[in-house]
């Protein structure tokens, strides 16, 4: 095993030693290319550097209790970089091609691989570019789909602490019929400016308004929301949030758990009558909310340093489940090796 200080990495990325790639080019797929290039070649017109044609996804290697290496619902991923290409006009590669990918640089990369107990993970990131050269604004034909990974440190060093975070509405990051429900470059641009003005105030992240009204909760930094009261587990429904995986995993172990589940509009208000609150994805699993401050109306609504008592199962359920110390009865993950 690579001699890494698994224990201070943090979420940055670290050189290993393969990468996967397909091509897409005379309207079909390559075969998987293994490549130890970090570096891509490509024209300075291509579609993706002018006109947004890009598109990522993000997911974690774990390696368990048992020393086996899980990969956490791949395949979720896989439909949602499909979706995501789609948005884009760009080609779509199969879920057999991504999930292949995703599988061999976890073993290629085997050394790179956190030891178990260490909170440290592997971070796998799916990319794909539309390559075709042009200057009028019109679907690529060609494409790149590269799949490399980092290992990544424990989120929390040292216990889950839970963060503050400020509504804000000067910019949204998507539109109503806009690309929030994909995983694209540009959404993560539009969230750039607010979120250095959250972090200038002292904010974690922003939690975002449905841009239409400005009424109700939509996402909380690159997290999806999610409030707990009188046994219930809230979550926003809208058609600009990006379905996390994460989330529809917390929905189903919520249910296991007896807590009644809600998919519905959140309107601002109602972050006041939460017992618990939190984000959710990948990189926290859950990012328990100790505060939200609203910079227009300067309302703040507060739950505590402490994690909450539901939270805490949640995340830990889901976390048994990553690490191979619970029973995967959900059929969640991938043993690679
Ligand atoms: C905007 C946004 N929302 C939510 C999430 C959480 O999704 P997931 O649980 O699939 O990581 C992410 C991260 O992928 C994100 O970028």
């Amino acid at each position: 095993m690579e001699n890494i200080d698994w224990g201070s990495l943090g979420f940055n990325y670290l050189k290993t030693d393969y990468n996967a790639r397909y091509i897409y080019t005379d309207g079909k797929w390559s075969e998987m290319q293994i490549s130890s290039d970090e570096y891509i070649n490509m024209h300075m017109s291509a579609s993706c550097l002018h006109y947004g044609t890009a598109l990522f996804e993000g997911l974690k290697a774990f390696r368990g209790v048992d020393g086996k290496v899980r990969l956490f619902r791949v395949e979720e991923n896989a439909k949602r970089l499909q979706s995501s290409a789609k948005r884009l006009c760009l080609p779509v590669p199969t879920i057999e091609m991504i999930v292949n990918a995703c599988i061999e640089v976890v073993k290629r990369n085997e050394r790179f691989i956190p030891p178990y107990g260490t909170g440290a993970s592997f971070y796998l990131r799916p990319v794909m570019f539309g390559t075709t050269a042009g200057l009028g604004v019109k679907p690529s034909k060609d494409a790149i789909l590269v799949v490399y990974g980092s290992p990544v440190g424990a989120y929390f060093k040292g216990g889950i602490k839970p963060m503050m975070v400020a509504i804000d509405r000067e910019q949204d990051r998507a539109a109503p019929r806009g690309t929030g429900d994909v995983k694209v470059g540009g959404n993560y641009a539009a969230s750039l400016m607010s979120g250095e003005k959250a972090h200038s105030l002292g904010y974690s992240s922003v939690m975002y308004l449905d841009s239409a009204e400005h009424k109700y909760i939509e996402e909380c930094g690159a997290c999806n929301f999610f409030g707990i009261k009188d046994g219930k587990y809230i979550t926003p429904k809208s058609s600009s949030v990006l379905p996390s995986i994460t989330n529809k995993s917390l929905r189903v172990l919520a249910k296991d758990m007896g807590l009644e589940v809600e998919e519905r509009r959140i309107p601002v208000e109602e972050l006041s009558t939460f017992e618990e609150c939190g984000g959710c994805g990948t990189a926290a699993v859950i990012s328990p909310i100790s505060k939200i401050y609203d910079i227009d109306t300067k309302e703040t609504y507060t739950y505590g340093e402490e994690v909450g008592k539901v939270s805490l199962e949640l995340y830990t359920r889901l976390q048994d489940i990553q690490y191979g110390r619970a029973e995967d009865t959900h059929n969640w993950c991938t043993i690679v090796m």
